[in-house]
């Protein structure tokens, strides 16, 4: 098999596009930059992820609550969350031609590292450097920061003080909730709060495909912990020998990209990780990206430099995965984030946010494990996407794959057509399935490869003189030869 280091970006677009996984939105009439729409097998993948992400961390545990919140959000919210103030990125324009740049982009273009320059620096690095309008060489004027909130207005007066928020982050609904969720559901601490949505953020610059959109989806928990038992995690034993390949901030700062290979147990004991809950939840994202089908060998824990920290972190590690075309890209957050958002919810709403804990009454800290869903998405494919002898295959984990079966019969005769349909309609009832008749049936497998269907069930002639079919495996080609009757049962073990 052809490894995945050949992709590129415009490849696995086009191939995304053309089987009907994900297309620009309002395309007839030439797209919206940084907008997605999922085509049906994109829709299905969709839900797989979500369901399964769901399952692993509410359902199947007895201290995670779920919530669905607003996406227009109370105003308030925003201020006391950090936001207004503080979530922006700096906007260069082009004096010449009007065009405008994120400054960090625009730097990275040069090869200069900038997420965490502030506008002085920036300034003085585009002058030295003689950067220019990439599109028409004009000056480029002084970089300014630019809010990444979406705005809209509630009500028909259009005046301030009836603007809101889209919310950027699902994050702040399960603040605002959390008091509530306490007391109706009867939680004790430590506990999580989930919530899976869309959120908003208007990007200076979207690009990489689904990597930079600005409408995506977020899977957030919120794990509140009494302040005093940050190392109490009495179920760290489930990750403390998981191996992970870290990069601490000291690494970068010593201008370093080696990351070191540590178990959790160390990564905490050594300090690196500070809080022993941040470094469950780190193994806990681990275990749920390789379970659907993410290799960890592509995945590295880097940490946040100390200027690069968002307004309300302590500590922040970047779950990094490692794309052909772009390099090592954040897929997912997680970040220690204190006491911070809980205490200026209490600020500026003037309710309290303390909670009980053993007699004692506290305001807990926060662990923040938070995934983005389409850069999961993403990834997914980049890993599953393989050529072999000129055929693509996605190489989906059962678990994840849009269509987990197909049906074919050998040829389009009536009586192989009719097992066949039968088959399929059965089949239908407990698995996404697809049906096809025509072509030759390698051609059919091929289709239904392209497209990450595990499992094809075909119909032969020994099929209707004694009701067993094949089941053929992608990965393999494999085939095995049950009875229909046994189809069902043997289709889900096999997806287990
Ligand atoms: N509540 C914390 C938070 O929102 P973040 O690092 O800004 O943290 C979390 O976002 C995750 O959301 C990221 O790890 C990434 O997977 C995804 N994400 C962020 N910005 C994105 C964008 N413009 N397009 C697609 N996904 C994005």
């Amino acid at each position: 098999m052809q490894a995945t280091q050949t992709l590129t970006l415009e490849d696995l677009t086009s191939f995304c596009v053309r089987k009907g996984f994900f297309f620009p939105s309002g395309r007839i009439y030439g797209g919206l930059r940084g907008f997605y729409d999922y085509g049906p097998l994109g829709t299905e993948l969709r839900k797989e992820v979500l369901d399964d992400w769901w399952y692993f961390f509410v359902r199947r545990r007895v201290d995670m609550v779920g919530i669905h919140g607003c996406i227009i959000t109370h105003p308030k919210t925003w201020e006391a969350s950090g936001h207004v103030e503080a979530f922006f990125d700096y906007l260069v324009t082009c004096t010449k031609c009007g065009r405008e740049y994120r400054a960090d982009h625009l730097l990275e273009d040069y090869g200069i590292k900038a997420p965490t320059l502030n506008a002085e620096t920036i300034s003085s690095l585009i002058k030295e450097r003689g950067i220019k309008c990439p599109e028409c060489g004009g000056t480029l004027g002084e970089p300014a920061p630019f809010n990444l909130m979406f705005s809209t207005f509630i009500g028909p007066k259009r005046t301030k003080t009836n603007e809101a928020y889209l919310r950027p982050e699902t994050a702040q609904l399960i603040f605002l909730n959390f008091k509530d969720v306490y007391y109706s559901m009867g939680m004790k601490l430590p506990f999580g709060i989930a919530q899976i949505g869309e959120v908003f953020r208007n990007e200076i610059s979207p690009r990489g495909f689904l990597f930079r959109l600005r409408e995506f989806t977020q899977m957030e928990i919120e794990y509140f912990i009494n302040p005093c038992k940050l190392d109490d995690c009495p179920i760290f034993d489930e990750v403390a020998q998981m191996k992970v390949k870290l990069l601490p901030a000291e690494t970068q700062e010593a201008g370093s990209e080696e990351t070191v290979t540590i178990t959790l147990q160390e990564a905490w004991e050594k300090g690196l990780i500070k809080s022993k809950w941040h470094a469950y939840w780190i193994g806990e994202s681990l275990k749920w990206l390789s379970r659907i089908g993410i290799n960890l060998e592509k995945v590295r824990i880097r940490e946040h430099l100390k200027n690069e920290l968002a307004h309300y972190a302590v500590q922040t590690f970047d779950i990094e995965y490692y794309f052909p075309f772009m390099g090592w890209k954040e897929i997912e957050g997680i970040s220690n984030r204190g006491d911070y958002d809980l205490k200026r919810h209490q600020e500026f709403s003037g309710k309290s946010m303390a909670v009980e804990d053993d007699g004692e009454v506290v305001i807990p800290h926060v662990i923040e494990p938070s995934f983005g869903l389409e850069r999961i998405l993403l990834a997914l494919i980049v890993e599953a996407y393989k050529v072999s002898r000129g055929h693509t295959i996605l190489s989906l984990n059962p678990r994840v794959a849009p269509v987990k079966v197909a049906v074919f019969p050998i040829v389009d005769k009536p009586e192989f057509v009719k097992k066949a349909k039968s088959i399929y309609a059965n089949l239908k009832e407990h698995f996404t399935a697809m049906y096809e008749e025509k072509g030759t049936i390698g051609r059919r497998y091929y289709d239904a490869d392209e497209v990450g269907v595990p499992f094809a069930v075909t119909v032969d002639g020994r099929s209707l003189e004694d009701d067993t079919v094949t089941i053929r495996f992608r990965d393999t080609k494999e085939q095995i030869r049950i009875p229909i009757s046994e189809l069902v049962p043997t289709l889900k073990r096999l997806m287990e």
